[in-house]
């Protein structure tokens, strides 16, 4: 079984497009698949929806994610793989991007080829530019390598190595949003207001690098103020939402040293740093009716091989 992580981004979501860096850590939960060469024509089953696409339907945007991963991948067979994944799809995981990555290694199984993580990052991009359009590579470097990577476009992963491992917890709004179009939204306002857009992202890019620094000294604290600068430049690119808002202000009140929004935004996932323990945050969320979840993020957190963390 292959298997692939989802992801939180603590630091740097849609500056990344834009060639500043990303902090992203994994969770200890995401994708899984597996593939074999007994069909007679290629297929992709995908949990927990139920869907069933096939390489060949082009009306299919997930048909046509696996066909371009099967060519990336040289496949010459007809080939079924079955996936599934335990993240909410459109909400700031990187769903989508464990999925390919998980596939990628599922199809390399099934033809017996062992695959640096380059390459499965490679080809897994091929699955992400059906959905995305223009994806920076984050999502998949970090589902393809697990733990906590600072990533710039362009420039091979930078692993972190915090001291120990943190808990981290994690709020869905309930709100799905497309990351196509929140980057295409900030595309559109980057060349609108070069200037001020510009140095929205030029002060992403700082908080980003500040916030690898914080994450290496173990300075938790000094991350989470961080993360509270980074939501409220992407507030000013009018990426949050008021659901997203409500649960970082929770957060912080609980007792959060940082909370922002994670991924896209226009929706999805709020995330909140809790050194000290999630459970007072999860219940502030909990009492408004946010689904959430607590996780750890840390340089052992990875769910490749047999899915035990490292
Ligand atoms: C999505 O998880 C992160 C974005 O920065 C898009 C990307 O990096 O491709 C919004």
């Amino acid at each position: 079984m292959a298997r692939a992580s989802a992801k939180v981004i603590l630091f740097g979501e849609h500056a990344v497009v834009h060639g500043r860096v990303a902090v992203a850590a994994a969770l200890d939960r995401g994708a899984k698949a597996s593939a074999s060469f007994d069909a007679q024509r290629s297929v992709l089953e995908l949990e927990p929806w139920g869907r069933v696409s096939y390489a060949d339907d082009a009306d299919d945007e997930v048909g046509r994610a696996y066909a371009a991963v099967l060519e990336a991948a040289g496949a010459r067979r007809a080939v079924r793989t079955q996936a599934s994944v335990d993240v909410p799809g459109g909400a700031g995981l990187g769903c989508s991007a464990a999925i390919g990555v998980a596939v990628v290694r599922a199809l390399a199984e099934a033809a017996g080829e062992a695959l640096d993580d380059d390459e499965v990052c490679r080809r897994a991009t091929a699955w992400e530019r059906v959905f995305h359009g223009n994806p920076s590579g984050v999502d998949v470097a970090i589902a393809a390598r697990g733990g906590v990577l600072a990533f710039k476009r362009g420039e091979p992963p930078r692993p972190l190595h915090p001291p120990f491992d943190v808990p981290i917890a994690v709020a869905f709004t309930g709100e799905c949003s497309s990351t196509k179009s929140m980057v295409e939204h900030v595309a559109r306002q980057l060349e609108r207001r070069p200037e001020v857009v510009g140095r929205s992202l030029d002060g992403i890019d700082v908080l980003a690098t500040k916030g690898a620094a914080a994450i290496e000294a173990g300075m938790w604290h000094e991350v989470g103020r961080l993360m509270d600068l980074n939501h409220a430049l992407l507030a000013g690119m009018m990426l949050s939402t008021e659901k997203l808002e409500q649960a970082c202000n929770l957060a912080r009140q609980a007792g959060a040293t940082g909370a922002k929004l994670t991924g896209a935004g226009g929706g999805g996932c709020a995330i909140a740093l809790a050194p000290m323990g999630a459970a007072a945050i999860l219940q502030a969320w909990r009492g408004v009716g946010f689904d959430c979840f607590e996780a750890r993020i840390g340089p052992r957190v990875v769910i490749l091989g047999g899915g035990e963390a490292r």
